[in-house]
């Protein structure tokens, strides 16, 4: 099974994908933690993208389709979260014979106090919220036991920019999936077990048919 999951900046792609590539054994590829760990790592790719990640804006067509491609081909189950960003992307990936988009529902001003209490595990990436999603021990991964840090673009003035983007670029595909019936849009607001139950039924519901 091949899925899209599409949504805002802080819309819960992460944690929706992290749930559903364990429950159904799909591998998750999160596009947007490709580019940090290469940024961490410091390789030529790193370097290149890091002027558009530290100011909030998408990373060129050609660079992602690149990288994306490269993970991609010769798979079959997989979710992929963070990525069509934008149409070209969209088409670049047309072969890909993809079952679902799921795009995640969530006004705005919701979206801003999730990304703004996200925390992150600084070594394994498990995605934690200070009110919603909270590690059992404050601080501390509940995975790895190691240490949670805030994400360097969930700054007001990063997130602002990451939204422009969003609306300009990657909301298009909304309307482009539709038109391929291949969108299922999920009302993301809920609490994060209500969102999983949810996800569950649809995905259960796109195996069976
Ligand atoms: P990326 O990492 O993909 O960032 P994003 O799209 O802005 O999405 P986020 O990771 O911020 O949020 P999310 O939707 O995953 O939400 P989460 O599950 O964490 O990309 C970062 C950057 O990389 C981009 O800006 C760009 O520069 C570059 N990039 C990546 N892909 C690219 C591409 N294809 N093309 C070009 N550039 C690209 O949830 C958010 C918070 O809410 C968490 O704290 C979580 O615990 C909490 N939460 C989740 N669900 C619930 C719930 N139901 N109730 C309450 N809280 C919840």
């Amino acid at each position: 099974m091949k899925l899209i999951l599409l949504g805002a900046p802080g819309s819960g792609k992460g944690t929706v994908s992290d749930f559903l590539a364990n429950k159904f054994k799909l591998k998750h590829i999160s596009t947007g933690e490709i580019c940090r760990e290469e940024m961490a790592k410091n390789t030529a790719f790193g370097t290149e993208i890091k002027h558009y990640m530290d100011k909030g804006n998408l990373v060129p067509d050609e660079l992602m389709i690149k990288v994306v491609n490269s993970t991609i081909t010769g798979k079959d189950d997989y979710i992929l979260d963070g990525f069509p960003r934008t149409i070209p992307q969209a088409e670049a990936i047309i072969s890909q014979k993809i079952d679902a988009v799921i795009n995640l529902d969530l006004p705005e001003s919701a979206v801003i106090e999730r990304l703004s209490g996200r925390r992150m595990c600084q070594n394994c990436n498990s995605g934690y919220h200070i009110k919603y999603i909270k590690p059992k021990k404050e601080g501390i991964c509940d995975k790895c036991g190691s240490k949670l840090i805030q994400r360097p673009d969930d700054t007001p003035k990063v997130i602002s920019e990451r939204f422009k983007d969003y609306h300009t670029k990657t909301k298009p595909l909304v309307e482009y999936y539709q038109k391929k019936k291949l969108l299922h849009t999920i009302d993301a607001s809920p609490p994060p077990e209500t969102v999983r139950k949810a996800v569950t039924e649809l995905v259960k519901e796109l195996k069976r048919n």
